[in-house]
């Protein structure tokens, strides 16, 4: 198989490097990739903003398989784009993938099938109004700007003026440009959260094994919210009832609601759950792969992607085995100076160990640049260092080994990724 990634960050240096494993997979292409991934593969240029234009590139390199790390080509449509092209992808199509792209759309879904989510307070285009209604919810409560705003576009708060605010910088000042024109306020749930991935053939699926993510800078789930700072998986994360439980109260609804729906779905559907005392509830739906959960999943991932990636598309994934190598993984990103803000970039990277040979660590390049054989810092995350284990404190001590082996000027990373997870054990 000649294998095309479409994306240039952790998320698809994970893909690629679990791809590039596979014997059936003889040559792998990258668009645009970056300065680690070209090491696996043959990176070309393209922007993943303009989908016509890379369905054009991919007709030239002609790959029997194409996967899609982030949301913003399939919610543009590129599944639609390689289809008229016949060339064969992993992904939803545009009108599937609106379950992220649009959160008003994925809130009347769940409603139409009966899924279970937060409740919903209205939506409003306009401020006045939607401040108007913030007279009438509980506390906290929980600001979605409709459209993709790369995890910045949500505001859980328990303050009046901070919610009104929030308002105005979407609806008004357009901060978030057409994503942010219409916003929904809906009730605030408690409880713990729980990645929950599945790969479709729009009929039946396999799970991925359960991750959680790290969303906040600092410590102790403190300060802003980032793009992801950690994850983990385990299988102690979900016990096999409330597996049960969110198969068939979640994902069954799910994948059933899209057929009914006419919405073909061909790929990895990302679940964001709140584990609540009344069950668990979507936050969200992904139209792909988290980030940086993909980095912690692939470390364990005991079976062909390629192939599994292959059934996918042949809609035979129902005969497909997916083993997980016990018990767990983590990824720790190392993150520039000012990130989640403005980040300080050019700094030089040493001490990244070699580790290729290994299977049970990996470091993978989100934001790099090389220059002389010398890695820099090109952009806000930066690498991500993942390590798998027959625990998950092993895990989490392999990773953190290797993380703090690295060094640029101003790097920082949590210390703290899998180390609460006892606590929150088997619900
Ligand atoms: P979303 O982009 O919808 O996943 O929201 C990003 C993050 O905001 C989630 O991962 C949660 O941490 C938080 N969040 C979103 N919706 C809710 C909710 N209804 N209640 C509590 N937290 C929420
Ligand atoms: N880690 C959350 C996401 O990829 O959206």
């Amino acid at each position: 198989m000649k294998i095309l990634v479409i994306g240039g960050g952790a998320r698809e240096h994970a893909l690629t490097w679990k791809l590039r494993e596979s014997p059936s997979v003889e040559r792998a292409w990258c668009m645009p990739g970056n300065a680690g991934i070209a090491a696996l593969a043959e990176c070309v240029a393209g922007n993943v903003g303009e989908v016509a234009k890379l369905a054009e590139i991919a007709q030239g390199l002609k790959p029997d398989l194409t996967i899609v790390g982030p949301e913003q080509p399939l919610v543009l449509g590129v599944a639609e784009e390689f289809e008229k092209r016949g060339l064969p992808m992993l992904g939803p199509t545009r009108a599937a993938a609106r379950l992220e792209g649009s959160k008003v759309f994925a809130k009347e879904f769940m409603g139409r099938h009966g899924i279970p989510t937060a409740p919903l307070y209205g939506v409003f285009d306009d401020a006045g109004t939607a401040a108007r209604a913030l007279g009438r919810v509980n506390w906290p409560v929980v600001v979605k700007a409709d459209g993709l705003c790369a995890g910045k576009g949500v505001l859980v708060t328990s303050l009046l003026d901070e919610a009104r605010a929030f308002i105005e910088r979407l609806v008004e000042k357009n901060e978030f440009g057409d994503a942010g024109r219409r916003v929904i306020l809906e009730q605030a749930l408690t409880g713990r959260e729980i990645s929950y991935i599945v790969l479709t053939d729009g009929e039946d699926f396999l799970p991925l094994a359960p991750a959680r993510d790290y969303k906040r800078i600092f410590d102790g789930d403190a300060g802003p919210n980032t793009g992801g700072m950690g994850a983990i998986s385990s299988d102690e994360l979900v016990s096999g009832e409330l597996e049960q439980l969110i198969q068939e109260s979640i994902v069954r609804p799910t994948i059933g609601g899209l057929a009914h729906d006419g919405l073909r779905y061909v790929g990895f559907l990302y679940f964001g759950l709140m584990i609540t005392d009344d069950g668990p509830k979507v936050l969200e739906f992904n139209c792909r792969l988290g980030d940086p959960e993909t980095e912690a999943l692939v470390m364990r991932m005991n079976f062909d992607l390629a192939v599994a990636a292959e059934a996918t598309i042949a809609g035979t994934l129902a005969r497909f085995r997916m083993v997980w190598r016990p018990a767990a993984s983590a990824s720790v990103v190392l993150a520039s100076a000012g990130y989640p803000g403005k980040p300080q970039t050019g700094k030089r990277i040493s001490g990244v160990p070699s580790v290729d040979s290994r299977r049970d660590v990996a470091v993978f390049h989100a934001a790099t640049e090389v220059r002389d054989d010398i890695y820099y810092t090109s952009s806000g995350r930066v690498l991500t260092v993942a390590a798998a284990a027959g625990t998950l404190s092993e895990a989490r001590l392999a990773a953190y080994d290797v993380a703090n082996q690295i060094v640029f000027e101003g790097m920082q990373f949590r210390t703290d990724i899998g180390r609460e997870s006892k606590q929150s054990a088997r619900t």
